[in-house]
């Protein structure tokens, strides 16, 4: 097996914290990783003067590799927001967003385990909007969807089905309204969908999948869809299962772009508890078992997703922000203890 390298942004806040658990914790699962520790964020500016340094997007290039956790950016000072110029700089298209129930995490459900799968360039976030006279009194904002877009998530989510052994696709949309843009986004699911006859299809109304999701979220496994709907459905499920804290993330980049692949935790870099060594990493370790299931080292992802949901399993080696008693390092002791 070759050992892949990645570049490991720690990120701001917590970031360092989360990131120094999740590295013991890969490397005590038979992870073979080499990490290759980039700047970006506020952090990076501090040092750089540049919250995405041109090192740390060559270093993500040579490695189409990368871990990140939470970035701050930079209020003031006109920066752009590093996590949209990786996207754009990679053309990262499809996010793809895990969640499942985790016994000891509190939540309403008991059986969630669904994937959304959401395009991630193009939509309402195409970036095309105006307002519509001087006085600025009206805006628009267009909503891009194209079939190359349209068509490369769709076949990624199929294929991500594939390889992960899940048997029903669900297509979301609201082309009963916007017939011509969400529309060609569901001709080409519909289309697509002609080429997996192992997967099953069926497409549904967005406004109605948000409330079967809360009603039943049993009966959904993998949601594809576009980027408005995916960010607001992508945060939703997170809900069904705990929150943000136990959600981990993939981007997926073209191959044109290089062929990178960004792992990270969705959620921020709670400055509240900084420095406190209380932070809950599982965000973060749950991201780097997805990364170590993408670079086809699959049993130690598998042992490494064991720790996590043991550790979680017990009050006693729980974080305190799930009503758990311990802290970072306590918890990643006993998610390298229980994966054994
Ligand atoms: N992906 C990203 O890089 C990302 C995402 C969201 C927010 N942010 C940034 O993070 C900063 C703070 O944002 P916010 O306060 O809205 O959201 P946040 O997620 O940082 O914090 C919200 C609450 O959740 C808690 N929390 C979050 N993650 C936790 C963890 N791993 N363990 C324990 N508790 C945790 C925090 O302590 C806080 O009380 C902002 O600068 C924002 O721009 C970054």
């Amino acid at each position: 097996m070759t050992r892949p390298t990645a570049s490991l942004i720690e990120g701001d806040g917590i970031g360092p914290e989360i990131a120094a658990a999740t590295v013991r914790a890969v490397e005590a699962a038979g992870g073979q990783v080499t990490w290759e520790r980039v700047d970006a964020g506020a952090g990076a500016v501090d040092k750089h003067k540049d919250p995405l340094p041109q090192a740390t997007i060559d270093s993500i290039k040579q490695n189409q590799l990368a871990l990140k956790g939470p970035l701050a950016t930079p209020s003031g000072g006109g920066y752009r927001s590093v996590n949209v110029t990786l996207r754009q700089q990679f053309d990262l298209y499809a996010n793809v967003r895990p969640v499942r129930t985790i016994a000891g995490v509190p939540s309403r459900y008991t059986d969630v385990d669904l994937v959304i799968v959401r395009e991630n360039t193009e939509d309402l976030y195409a970036g095309v909007e105006h307002y519509v006279d001087p006085r600025r009194t009206a805006a628009e904002s267009i909503a891009i969807i194209t079939k190359f877009g349209s068509e490369r998530v769709i076949i990624y989510a199929f294929e991500y089905a594939r390889r992960h052994g899940r048997k029903k696709i669900t297509l979301v949309h609201k082309a009963n309204i916007l017939k011509m843009s969400n529309g060609l986004f569901l001709d080409c699911g519909r289309d697509i969908a002609k080429r997996y006859p192992d997967i099953a299809f069926d497409d549904m109304i967005v406004d109605a999948t948000a409330m079967k999701l809360v009603l039943n979220p049993e009966r959904f496994d993998v949601i594809v869809t576009m980027n408005l709907f995916g960010d607001i459905l992508s945060d939703l499920t997170a809900g069904l299962v705990g929150g943000l804290g136990v959600a981990p993330a993939a981007n997926i980049g073209s191959l044109d772009s290089g062929g990178c692949a960004m792992f990270e935790a969705v959620h921020g870099t709670a400055p509240d508890i900084a420095g406190k060594g209380i932070a809950n990493p599982t965000g973060l370790m749950l991201s780097a078992a997805m990364l170590l299931d993408y670079v086809e080292q699959r049993e130690a992802g598998d042992r490494l997703r064991k720790g996590v949901y043991a550790a979680l399993a017990a009050a006693e080696t729980r974080t305190g922000d799930l009503g758990g008693k311990a802290n970072t390092e306590q918890y990643t002791d006993a998610v390298i203890r229980l994966m054994r």
